[in-house]
């Protein structure tokens, strides 16, 4: 971790690829899976880290966090000291921007790290102790709460396909697939977009390969559902795939193309 004497930020500049509204799913999500915790948090302090060369997505995550926990701020944290900049016009009551990287450079255990199309862009190896970085800036768990959450994934340019590992400061909880349905020809368009940890994971031999292979298993056998909609063809496939795989979470989220399952169950072998 950087010193503060010495105050170099931890990680590498990469393309600030960004786009308005990409990452609404991603937020969504965040909003009604963690809102209780921002809401619990004395001082919910929510990281965008590698916003990109635009601001855009963290005064969206301001946005809709606060439908959730209106006391939510969020801290946009960029590496590359022009794109922090170019963002400072847009703080706000509630939004921050600050030059940094992994080690976080805010006061205090955020209740969020966001993390969204950053790792891609780093080695596979490099994943795992960025993860325990990230972690340990966490707020931590105690009698009452989980702790903090870090939501690290990918998506595609314009937030169709979206998939994000999700952890706790004690380490990876979940994995969430989240598509626009309407697009969508089978659930393994979704495996262009698996985050840094799963992408080079998806051969034979691999759960998650395994786990994408039964996915479009299901949805071809719940083709005849496709007149009733994508919508309907999706919450049924879940719900086949759901008998076979932990998918921890049920039809309210699945409505939205989403579905949600337990990082155990599809972690790299050797994990
Ligand atoms: C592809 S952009 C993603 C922008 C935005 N999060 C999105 O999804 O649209 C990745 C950004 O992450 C920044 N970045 C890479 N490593 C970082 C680090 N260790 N800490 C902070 N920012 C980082 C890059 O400089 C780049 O601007």
């Amino acid at each position: 971790m950087a010193s503060r004497a010495t105050s170099r930020p931890v990680g590498t500049v990469t393309r600030g690829t960004t786009n308005p509204n990409r990452l609404r799913r991603m937020d969504r999500w965040i909003a009604a899976t963690h809102g209780a915790e921002l809401r619990r948090a004395d001082a919910p302090v929510a990281v965008d880290l590698g916003y990109g060369a635009a601001p855009w997505t963290a005064v969206e995550l301001l946005a809709r966090l606060r439908t959730a926990a209106p006391r939510a701020q969020v801290v946009g944290v960029e590496i590359e000291p022009e794109r922090v900049a170019a963002a400072r016009p847009y703080e706000r009551e509630g939004l921050t921007f600050r030059h940094g990287g992994f080690e976080i450079p805010v006061p205090g255990r955020p209740t969020l790290i966001r993390a969204a199309n950053v790792l891609r862009q780093y080695d596979e190896e490099q994943v795992a102790a960025v993860w325990r970085r990230l972690c340990a800036r966490l707020a931590p768990a105690d009698g009452v709460s989980r702790g903090g959450l870090l939501v690290e994934g990918t998506c595609d340019e314009i937030g169709r396909r979206h998939v994000w590992v999700a952890l706790g400061p004690e380490g990876p909880r979940t994995v969430t697939f989240a598509t626009r349905l309407g697009s969508l020809e089978r659930p393994s368009d979704l495996a262009e977009r698996l985050p840094k940890a799963l992408i080079h994971r998806n051969v034979p031999g691999e759960p998650v390969h395994a786990f994408l292979r039964d996915f479009d298993r299901a949805w071809a056998g719940a083709a005849p559902f496709a007149s009733y909609g994508a919508r309907q063809r999706w919450l049924r496939t879940v719900r086949d795939l759901a008998a076979d795989w932990p998918v921890t979470d049920g039809p309210a989220r699945w409505r939205q193309g989403e579905v949600t399952v337990d990082w155990a169950a599809l972690a790299p072998r050797g994990h």
